[in-house]
């Protein structure tokens, strides 16, 4: 594992961003697994930048996201589907064809969790994961338990997680109750991982996902056994660890 500390979010971003076009610089048809939330924003604003500069080409990419929402059309401001299109998607060359969302249907779940596995182990693989991590610990919406769940699969999101997604909904539109994610397999089978957090209240997060025992109460906790581990933090974030 690699732990980078900047002292500034905007740097974190912007060293996320390097390391992902690094990546497909290397290998243009990179299986790209990607993340929603408030983490990777400034990384996704550094892509653009790089892809309107001519500095990097998105259209042999293909791209896995982690999660959806359940309950939510993908034209909700709130989905994910429309954030990976704000922040991304429609602001690079990378091929319709080539753009992987969970739909986020509960009454389909079992069919659309099945598709997704299959289409991730027909393209290989994932060769770069971008994850962000929850406040408990969570990557994409695997949420703490009892196990690891190995596949995609439905889950009901926890309290603190439901907490945390209200700050995006406006008061009394429902913030949804469950999510459709990749599991834990594709994440820890992907050649290389990129783990994002930034601000105090991931501080203690990070510190028991890299330094506490291995545990599916802390899902991003597996993450100590991958090889090929980037850790990408502010000083916040970091304010925890005892090992740097
Ligand atoms: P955030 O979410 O980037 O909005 O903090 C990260 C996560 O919950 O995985």
């Amino acid at each position: 594992m690699k732990i980078n500390v900047f002292d500034t979010y905007e740097q974190m971003s912007a060293y996320a961003a390097q390391v992902i076009k690094e990546e497909i610089n290397k290998k243009k048809n990179l299986n790209l697994g990607l993340a929603t939330g408030s983490t990777p924003e400034g990384m996704y604003e550094n892509l653009v930048e790089f892809f309107e500069n001519d500095e990097l080409d998105f259209s042999s990419v293909t791209t896995f996201n982690l999660d959806e929402y359940c309950g939510l059309t993908p034209s909700h401001s709130q989905s994910y589907h429309y954030f990976m299109d704000e922040h991304l998607l429609s602001k690079v060359n990378v091929k319709k064809e080539n753009i992987n969302i969970p739909e986020g249907d509960e009454e389909k779940h079992e069919d659309i969790c099945k598709a997704y596995d299959k289409k991730i182990s027909q393209a290989g693989g994932i060769d770069l994961q971008v994850l962000g991590i929850g406040v408990n610990g969570h990557i994409g919406f695997n949420e703490p338990g009892d196990i690891f769940v190995a596949d995609t699969h439905l889950i009901d999101l926890t309290d603190t997680t439901i907490e945390q997604n209200s700050r995006f909904f406006s008061n009394g539109e429902e913030v949804p109750k469950k999510a459709i994610t990749m599991g834990i397999r594709p994440i820890i089978n992907a050649n290389k991982v990129v783990l994002m957090a930034n601000g105090p209240s991931k501080a203690h997060a990070i510190k028991i996902s890299l330094e506490g025992p291995i545990t599916p109460q802390v899902p991003a906790s597996i993450l100590q056994l991958h090889e090929d581990l980037i850790v990408i933090l502010d000083k916040e974030a970091a304010a925890e660890l005892e090992s740097i």
